[in-house]
């Protein structure tokens, strides 16, 4: 079983007896039965509230990392525009995990349970060793090769979060009419969807402006370094041909990434 993102079974009973326990103690059932999650089991209020735990966690996980990448992409020895393109779009992303992992997911676990969100939840692990790695070095061509590497693995876990975690999460929204999940529903349509689809475009840019002119084997590194980011949430991994519609045939342009051209056409 692979480490579940959206996986309560991967749950020590210690963890589900706590959250079962701070539910009812605020009137809520953990014992009612939401219907199937994103890994096929059936999930209870308990299990949907651990969910939304771990996704707040991993979500406020993926500040630290970004933050950093966004300062070593300006010591990779990109062209200019690369460059700019690559600081203002990372750190862009690292205030909207924030965002998610605050906001969005850490207050509706917050309302339901009365405890904010540990970072032991989080899915990716502690973010601080995560983002010693994307210190910048003396050698530029290190630095691009360690951005390329995180920026694959990365986009391996929101391409998960993206077509996997939010739709599985919106799903079990809507069959449980609850306050919190009608602001939830609300807020992952109008606040994150929007804001990881960005995410998942910075991944093709970085593979179209970096990667995508190299050998077969920079690439075939570089989608496996996707798939390490998806074992990390439980995603199964990506085929050649899977990994190239998911990239397109272009890159995203600059603007895209920020936000300022909505529509993008692969
Ligand atoms: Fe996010
Ligand atoms: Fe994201």
């Amino acid at each position: 079983m692979s480490t579940g993102l959206l996986n309560p079974a991967n749950v020590s009973e210690v963890v589900y007896a706590q959250a079962r326990g701070r539910l009812a103690d605020r009137g809520v059932d953990p014992d009612l039965l939401l219907g199937e999650g994103a890994f096929g089991a059936e999930v209870d209020v308990a299990g949907f509230y651990l969910t939304l735990g771990t996704v707040a966690a991993t979500e406020k996980a993926g500040q630290t990392p970004t933050h950093s990448a966004a300062r070593l992409a300006l010591h990779a020895g990109l062209p200019n525009e690369v460059a700019d393109t690559l600081f203002l779009a990372y750190n862009q992303q690292s205030a909207e995990e924030a965002g998610h992992g605050d906001k969005v997911f850490g207050n509706a676990y917050f309302m339901l349970g009365g405890a904010a969100p540990s970072g032991a939840l989080s899915a990716v692990g502690k973010t601080d060793d995560s983002a010693t790695f994307l210190l910048p070095h003396a050698d530029r061509k290190t630095n691009k090769h360690t951005l390329s590497a995180f920026a694959a693995f990365l986009g391996g876990i929101e391409t998960v979060a993206l077509q996997q975690a939010f739709p599985s999460l919106v799903s079990l929204c809507e069959r449980w009419d609850h306050p919190v999940c009608r602001d939830l529903l609300l807020q992952i349509r109008d606040v994150v969807r929007p804001e990881e689809s960005r995410h998942v475009l910075l991944f093709r840019y970085v593979f179209h402006q970096l990667i995508a002119s190299k050998s077969e084997a920079i690439i075939r590194g570089f989608l496996d370094q996707t798939n390490v980011g998806r074992a990390q949430v439980g995603g199964e991994p990506l085929d050649r041909a899977a990994f190239t519609r998911l990239v397109g045939a272009n890159s995203p342009t600059p603007r895209q990434l920020l936000g300022k051209e909505r529509s993008f056409a692969s």
